[in-house]
């Protein structure tokens, strides 16, 4: 449709079918075999609201919503196509490893072709656009929402949401298999106080502009057709109604022509946020502030026409909100072609086809990061003998995390599945030892785990037998996927009490320990080391979990991931991450000075920093050579170092490139993350690696918030990770 055209149509809506468009409502109030219960009940949605809601959120299948979406546009007065959005940000049924692990890859093609599997299998099942990337930087490990995002590094965070976004629209939105992509929860999300969801943001301007923005903002210019607010409070207003952030940040400056929604119920919470008094305020200050879309709140479209007909809201306006979402439906290519892609045979085609499953493997193998691997227990062969699996993963289909519904679990292959496919040659035993937790579980999606304190002892005793007669044990531990995700912070970041009991004990009868860790959060790592030679973070690695296992346990393949979000020693420690500015009072790491920043109980060090990973072999770096010793602003230097594989078998190193500017007229971070590659070499085999390095790099916001480099002298470090002291220094001039 032309733009003249759609502002046509919306010249002929009435102020209530105006207001209906802006309305976005959950699927579950339209399914009539669903019992609209609790908190959906009580919204008490009208049969006049359903019929002339906007968009309709988290329901999903060819079948279903080409029958729902006849049935809204009969009912709808204009006939106007509704808008389907769901969050598919692991997968939609080919689920993959969360997005924290996708982080880990370092590997945002790959991250691309994940996104464009998952809106192929989206898109076929009915869904117009997905409400991901989660492009908010995270630095606290309790906050149960790091899962969704894929670290505390902005330049990581920004190559990863860009390349979601690719890997989801493609090049035309309307494209079979493609999906409209949210960007999401602008902003400063992850910056939750002390990592407890939802509660207030405290960001001085100039580290919500240097760290947080910049991936929104790649995410942004990749194409991305929505914007989701988030729900807290950003230096005391909620981002719902945070006029500077939507209109002066996003809309002028960003330069973001989409559609902004808010998040679920966000535009009401303003109420329990004090800025509003009632329901109807929030909707004014939120249509003011720049919420297109109200996401189940109702604010809008019980309150709109009050406030149109006070003069607090002008119909202008809310024209202009109906345009954006009207232009994402043309886009979508919804009013010649309603339906979309939703096709019940492509469902069957494509949903969790061979060729989907394969990436899915591969993104796994990509993402598992090997922490310890003392005395090269790693990877497992003949020689290691009989092999006991242990831990209440070994049978477990809840490797998928918090954000994916798999219809049926049992697609999820499990670590026994997987190692019996693979079926080596070694004698191997599986017992669970214990179950997640010691006591009852009431999850927060209404899931309750029963702990069956009769079946106890017995669990406990076989794992213990098995553990003695074998030469080698693999435990499967880890956080319930239930324990991550939203509404999921913690206070504690470790693995549930009686999985590290189970630990203890087999390490009593077998010192021949691999541990795999099943997370959506760094954890506290520590003790778990120190009962085992090996150590593998695996994070949910999704439905090909056991087979990814299998191959990378058994050397068929290696792990590749690296560190995304340091793992801290304790909890004490969070926030954590490497990019810190430095103190007036430096700490060198050692617990021996004193009236130094930092703890007189704790180390100033992280257990494993961001950019950290083993590979199956060794690599060694040369010292950092430089091009030139002085950087022009239109003159670049490269800065190469010589990589050798000096192990004994191939394997893939991640060089990193970080930089520093020693002074600036504000304080400068320790170390930022600015390029990285991976290598891939024989045993014996070298490469030099080079990286341009550009003044562009350098650039921050100065005293004076302009965002600039300043000449001087800075240092530029290529190592394996964020601790690398390998460096040379050069001199930035004008
Ligand atoms: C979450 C969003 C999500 C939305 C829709 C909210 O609770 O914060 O990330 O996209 O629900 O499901």
């Amino acid at each position: 449709m032309t733009d003249a055209k759609i502002k046509e149509l919306i010249s002929t809506l009435s102020l209530e079918e105006k207001a209906g468009q802006l309305l976005q409502v959950s699927g579950l109030l339209y399914d009539d075999d669903a019992l609209v219960t609790g908190t959906m009940d009580y919204f008490k949605i009208t049969e006049d609201e359903k019929k002339i809601a906007g968009s309709v959120l988290s329901v999903s299948g060819a079948e279903k919503l080409k029958k729902l979406q006849d049935k809204l546009m009969s009912e709808q007065p204009h006939h106007i196509p509704n808008v389907f959005m769901l969050d598919i940000i692991n997968g939609y049924e080919t689920i993959y490893q969360v997005p924290l692990g996708q982080g880990a890859t370092f590997n945002p093609e790959l991250t691309e072709k994940l996104a464009e599997v998952a809106a192929k299998e989206g898109a076929a099942a009915g869904i117009h656009c997905t409400f991901s990337p989660m492009c908010d930087l995270v630095r606290d490990a309790r906050w149960g929402r790091v899962m969704e995002s894929t670290g505390e590094d902005p330049y990581l965070n920004g190559l990863m949401g860009a390349a979601m976004v690719r890997g989801y629209q493609g090049d035309d939105i309307k494209a079979k298999g493609r999906l409209a992509s949210c960007v999401k929860h602008f902003a400063g999300y992850g910056g939750a106080e002390a990592g407890r969801d939802y509660d207030t943001v405290e960001l001085s301007e100039r580290t919500l502009r240097e760290s947080y923005l910049p991936a929104y903002k790649e995410a942004i210019d990749a194409g991305a057709k929505l914007v989701m607010t988030s729900f807290n409070t950003l230096n005391q207003i909620p981002s719902s109604g945070n006029k500077w952030l939507l209109k002066d940040v996003l809309r002028n400056e960003m330069g973001f022509d989409g559609m902004v929604i808010s998040d679920y119920g966000a535009v009401k919470e303003m109420v329990n946020h004090g800025i509003a008094k009632d329901d109807t305020a929030a909707g004014e200050l939120a249509i003011n502030a720049g919420v297109d879309m109200d996401m189940m709140s109702f604010c809008y479209i019980r309150g709109l026409l009050e406030l149109v007909a006070e003069g607090k809201v002008s119909e202008e306006l809310i024209d202009e909100s109906v345009y954006r979402v009207l232009k994402l439906k043309d886009e979508l290519g919804l009013f010649e072609n309603p339906y979309k892609d939703a096709s019940e045979e492509d469902e069957k085609k494509l949903i969790l086809c061979d060729e989907h499953r394969a990436l899915a493997k591969q993104s796994a193998v990509e993402s598992f990061i090997l922490l310890e691997n003392k005395e090269n227990v790693l990877p497992l062969s003949e020689e290691s003998g009989s092999i006991a699996f242990i831990g209440p993963f070994v049978d477990s289909h809840k490797v998928y995390g918090s954000w994916t519904f798999p219809k049926d679990e049992k697609t999820m292959v499990t670590i026994r599945q997987g190692i019996e496919g693979l079926n080596p040659k070694n004698n191997c035993t599986f017992s669970q030892g214990c179950q997640f937790f010691t006591k009852n579980v009431k999850c927060k999606n209404g899931e309750r785990l029963e702990y069956d304190i009769l079946k106890a002892p017995a669990m406990l005793e076989e794992a213990i037998n098995a553990a003695k007669k074998a030469d080698t044990v693999v435990m499967c531990l880890g956080e319930y996927h239930q324990q991550t995700g939203e509404a999921a912070s913690r206070t504690e970041i470790r693995i549930p009490k009686g999985q590290m009991k189970l630990l203890k004990k087999i390490n009593e009868v077998n010192k021949n320990i691999i541990t795999l860790i099943f997370t959506g959060r760094p954890l506290e790592l520590e003790e778990v080391s120190e009962l085992s030679k090996a150590v593998m973070v695996t994070w949910y690695p999704g439905v090909e979990t056991g087979n990814a296992i299998a191959d990378v346990l058994f050397g068929k393949q290696e792990p590749g991931g690296r560190v995304p979000m340091s793992f801290p020693y304790t909890v004490g420690q969070e926030p954590c991450y490497y990019n810190r500015f430095r103190s007036g009072r430096p700490n060198n790491g050692t617990l021996d000075q004193g009236f130094v920043m930092g703890y007189i109980d704790q180390i100033d060090k992280m257990l494993y920093p961001f950019g950290y990973g083993k590979t199956y072999t060794e690599f060694s770096y040369s010292p950092v050579t430089l091009s030139a010793d002085k950087l022009t602003g239109n003159a670049p230097i490269k800065a190469s170092v010589t990589l050798k594989n000096v192990g004994e078998r191939p394997g893939t190193e991640t060089v990193q490139l970080y930089v520093q500017d020693l002074y600036g007229s504000v304080v400068r971070p320790k170390k930022q993350l600015k390029g990285f590659e991976k290598v891939t070499l024989n045993p014996g085999e070298e490469k030099v690696v080079t990286f341009e390095i550009t003044e562009d790099m350098f650039r921050f916001y100065d005293i004076n918030m302009n965002f600039t480099s300043e000449p001087g002298d800075c240092r530029v470090f290529v190592g394996p990770d964020s601790e690398t002291e390998n460096c040379a220094y050069f001199t930035l001039e004008a």
